[in-house]
């Protein structure tokens, strides 16, 4: 017989109504009442445990830690002519050097939104999702994408530092805006 229906016979027992109240006169305890007792401290520990886990839940807030939208990514003389793929783990950009100067191009796909990988054998991007392709400077060559990929907003500072803010995007018809691109 397994151990449950064991001490389910057991209950079932001790409720039976036994002649003169057993228990009654300081002798052991009565099996249901400490199955009873047993239930109400298991009850018991099981709220506070459960009060407790509640506690330490407030301690780890549920945020969404998403990358800065504003960061520097060195030194114009950091940059050889093509594609830089450093920053794209991290925020989602590749620093590319064309004949012009430096532009960030935005690594997303203009179809729906996938993160395109760069095949450097091919020279080109490459989307993992439904198969657009883009040229070295993020234009759409083929596949479903109905559009070149966007261009991050990109300048040099002060220091010579280059700074790239991905919160502000430059789509193709607006490259020759002196933000999408930092002439070096
Ligand atoms: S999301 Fe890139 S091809 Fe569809």
């Amino acid at each position: 017989m397994s151990e449950k229906s064991g001490l389910l016979q057991n209950i079932l027992k001790a409720l039976k109504p036994k002649p003169g109240g057993a228990g009654a006169e300081g002798g052991p305890l009565p099996e249901v009442q400490l199955v009873r007792r047993r239930l109400v401290t298991a009850s018991v520990l099981g709220c506070l445990g459960v009060n407790f886990l509640m506690f330490l839940r407030f301690f780890f807030p549920r945020a969404l830690f998403e990358p800065k939208t504003i960061f520097n990514v060195g030194y114009p003389s950091d940059y050889g002519f093509g594609v830089d793929e450093k920053y794209k783990q991290a925020y989602r950009i590749w620093v590319v050097r064309n004949a012009e100067g430096l532009v960030a191009i935005y690594a997303r796909c203009t179809h729906l939104g996938c993160t395109p990988n760069w095949n450097a054998a091919e020279n080109k991007f490459k989307c993992p999702c439904h198969g657009s392709g883009y040229d070295s400077e993020g234009v759409n060559v083929e596949g479903p994408a109905p559009r070149p990929m966007d261009r991050a907003r990109i300048e040099l500072l002060p220091t010579g530092e280059i700074q790239v803010d991905t919160s502000v995007l430059y789509q193709f018809g607006n490259w020759d805006d002196p933000g999408s691109i930092v002439r070096v």
